[in-house]
């Protein structure tokens, strides 16, 4: 408890899901947390729910991007942490992918990312601030999919920015990492599995039965499975952790 006291952080995509699990563990931590999403109705509801405040943010408009960070500090002082979370998943055989899809979840996934970071790391930048920046990888991420191309090479190049980002902003004292989830049930793998649905002619469900089964873990995993190395890589103990991405999955990737 309170290993994040006093710190202040802002999670993208926050308002359900693996970000809002993160919202409330940074909260028991002691941490103020700002949730920024573009349902912003949800956020406030999740917001008021778990005692966190809700900022709106379209992680694809920089000036949403510029006025949601300006917004976390005017309403908290600063931004310690930033949980780049929000994401899209899309899945498509190669044949059937359309440049518009590709070039929608390549903006959310990548540019998102980038371009939140940037705005966050200019702000600790400007204060001192020593901070901290968790990027939301995946398993689609380390290889590719016969059905997932765009959103395994979105993640495969996050992987690689938090790379880039880390190694740039560590002379800054900005400590950059990315986490790598599995899979992880919630409302995003309802959205998958219905894909797999329709592309494989499975029954609804049957996707995640069969997902589950196959992680050496014995199941899939769940928000709160992700807590503690989002808490981790935002402690003090993770001071000399750069650029790096870690799998928490049940063993599906060893890298
Ligand atoms: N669920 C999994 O199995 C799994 C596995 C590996 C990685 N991940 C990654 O973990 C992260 C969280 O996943 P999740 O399962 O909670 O997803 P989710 O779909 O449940 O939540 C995503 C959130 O992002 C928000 N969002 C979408 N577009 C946005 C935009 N343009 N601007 C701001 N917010 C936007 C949504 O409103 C939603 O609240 C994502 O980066 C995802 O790729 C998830």
């Amino acid at each position: 408890m309170n290993r994040l006291a006093g710190k202040k952080a802002l999670i993208t995509g926050a308002a359900r899901g693996i970000g809002r699990a993160f919202a409330e563990a940074y909260i028991r931590e002691g941490a103020q947390v700002a949730i920024a999403d573009i349902d912003i109705d949800r956020a406030r509801a999740t917001a008021a729910e778990i005692g966190a405040i809700a900022v709106h943010m379209d992680v694809t408009d920089q000036t949403s991007i510029d006025a949601a960070v300006a917004e976390a500090v005017t309403e908290m002082g600063q931004v310690d942490i930033l949980i780049n979370n929000a994401a899209l998943f899309t899945a498509a055989p190669i044949v059937e992918i359309t440049r518009q899809d590709y070039a929608r979840v390549f903006d959310i996934n990548v540019g998102g990312t980038l371009f939140t970071l940037q705005a966050v790391a200019r702000h600790m930048i400007e204060r001192g601030i020593k901070g901290r920046i968790i990027n939301m990888a995946s398993q689609a991420g380390r290889r590719g999919e016969p059905l997932v191309a765009v959103y395994c090479a979105t993640k495969a190049a996050v992987i690689n920015l938090t790379q880039s980002a880390g190694l740039d902003l560590i002379r800054h004292g900005i400590n950059v990492n990315a986490i790598s989830p599995g899979v992880v049930d919630g409302e995003h793998w309802d959205g998958v599995d219905a894909f797999f649905a329709k592309y494989e002619g499975k029954a609804p469900g049957q996707k995640k039965a069969e997902v589950g089964a196959g992680v050496p873990f014995g199941r899939m995993g769940t928000a709160e499975d992700l807590t503690g190395m989002a808490v981790f890589l935002a402690s003090d103990e993770a001071e000399y952790i750069v650029a790096q991405t870690y799998n928490v999955d049940g063993g599906q990737w060893m890298s």
